[in-house]
């Protein structure tokens, strides 16, 4: 038996079919049964950077754009720990893991920075909670005690009693994918895996032993 999702994609969302010559579809149509089986945080992807010596660090983010080029995009602190190490080494590693689909992602290449027009519009449609706390945090510096935080919070709050500004320093970034490789669960570890390699000529497909 099929231990993996069992979906009624169409061929060229199949990731594994003859027919899907481009893995974005079967990206939007994976995270698309993620959001409505997987009951938490199905757009949470763990993103590792790494420094300019190639140390690496990971953790979690969540997706919020797509572009119908390859580009996913999520939103940080660019002062933080993982800003310092994509502003020293602009390239990033992605892996989505759907446990109850049994199903992993995993996309590769290198990083920009979005616009300002496009960050302060992401910014705007945050909960104003969301927005204050992307103003009182330094987010990845030492913190004394969380008093202090909650201190910088208040005072924030009664600074913009309206609107807040989006601090410039918090911002998007978009992972340009160069590999997007599709892995699903299958009997006895004999998974499927699918690595589509982005060439001049298009999308390239391949098989992976698991
Ligand atoms: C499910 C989940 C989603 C998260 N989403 C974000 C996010 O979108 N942006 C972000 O800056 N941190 C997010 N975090 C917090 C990060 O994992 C991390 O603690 C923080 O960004 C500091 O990382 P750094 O010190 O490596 O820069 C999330 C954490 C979890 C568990």
């Amino acid at each position: 038996m099929d231990t993996s999702a069992n979906s009624e994609l169409l061929p060229a969302q199949d990731p594994f079919s003859a027919e899907a010559t481009d893995p974005l579809p079967c990206f939007h149509a994976w995270i698309g049964e993620a959001r409505v089986l997987e009951p938490n945080d199905p757009d949470a992807m763990a993103l590792a950077t790494a420094t300019s010596t190639g140390l690496p660090s990971v953790r979690m983010v969540l997706l919020k754009e797509t572009a119908a080029d390859g580009a996913f995009v999520f939103y940080t602190n660019a002062e933080s720990r993982k800003g310092l190490e994509i502003r020293a080494n602009p390239h990033a590693a992605l892996c989505f893991h759907w446990k109850s689909l049994r199903r992993q992602i995993r996309i590769e290449g290198p990083l920009t920075e979005v616009s300002p027009l496009q960050a302060d519009a992401y910014f705007r449609t945050r909960a104003r909670g969301s927005q204050l706390g992307a103003l009182a945090s330094d987010q990845s510096r030492p913190l004394l005690n969380r008093a202090i935080l909650e201190t910088r919070a208040a005072e924030v709050a009664s600074r913009y009693p309206e609107k807040i500004p989006r601090p410039p320093h918090w911002t998007g970034f978009a992972v340009h994918a160069r590999t997007i490789e599709f892995w699903r669960s299958r009997p006895d570890r004999l998974h499927d895996r699918m690595l589509y390699t982005r060439t001049p000529q298009g999308w390239q497909r391949t098989f992976l032993y698991p």
